[in-house]
C-alpha cells in the first residue's frame, strides 16, 4: 500500500499533477476521486485528459450523464460522476464495460457506490481537499505497485 501526498497551492499546481498522473497511467487504470463538491475533482480530471492529448473544452462535469467518453492518443477514457447515484442497484441499468474502460482510462468522480465492482489492481485513489480558494491538497493511496512511481 503507498501513500502519496501532494500539496497544490494554485491551479497550475493541479494541472502539473494531471500531468504526472497521464504520464504513468495504463489501459486498465482506474481513478477514484473522492472531495468535496467544488474541491477540484473535474478539474482534475480536465488536467490528466488534456495532458493525455484530449482538447480540454470536451471534458465537461458529468454530473447528468453520468458517465462521459472521451478518445485520446492510446484509446479511450471514461468519466464517471456518480453523485447522483442513490444506490448500486442502479448502476445495474449499465453494462460494466459502459462504466469502466477495460481497455482504456476510467476517472470516477463520487465513485463509493462503484468501489465494491472493481478491485485494487490498477486503482488510483485520490482524496482532494480544499485548503483555501487557490489550494488544494491531494492524497493518493494504492494497492498497486504501479502507482510507486507517482513517489519520483
Ligand atoms: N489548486 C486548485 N486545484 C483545483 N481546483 C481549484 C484550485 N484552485 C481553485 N480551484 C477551483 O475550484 C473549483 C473546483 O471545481 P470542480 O473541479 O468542478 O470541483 P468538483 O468536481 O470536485 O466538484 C474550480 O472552480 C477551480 O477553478
Ligand atoms: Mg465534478
Amino acid at each position: 500500500m503507498i501513500t502519496i501526498k501532494w500539496f497544490l497551492p494554485d491551479l497550475e499546481a493541479t494541472a502539473t499533477a494531471g500531468a504526472k498522473l497521464s504520464k504513468i497511467l495504463e489501459p486498465g487504470c482506474i481513478i477514484m476521486m473522492d472531495g468535496d463538491l467544488g474541491s477540484g475533482k473535474t478539474t482534475l480530471c480536465k488536467n490528466i485528459c488534456a495532458s493525455l492529448g484530449v482538447p480540454i473544452n470536451l471534458v465537461t462535469s458529468p454530473t447528468y450523464t453520468m458517465v462521459n467518453m472521451y478518445s485520446y492518443n492510446s484509446g479511450v477514457i471514461h468519466h464517471l460522476d456518480l453523485y447522483r447515484l442513490e444506490d448500486q442497484n442502479e448502476l445495474e441499468d449499465f453494462d460494466f464495460e459502459d462504466l469502466i474502460a477495460v481497455d482504456g482510462i476510467t476517472l470516477v468522480e463520487w465513485p463509493k457506490l462503484l468501489r465494491s465492482l472493481v478491485g485494487t489492481q490498477g486503482v488510483l485513489n485520490i482524496k482532494i481537499n480544499y485548503v483555501s480558494d487557490g489550494s488544494r491538497e491531494i492524497i493518493m493511496s494504492s494497492h498497486d505497485s504501479l502507482y510507486e512511481r507517482l513517489m519520483n
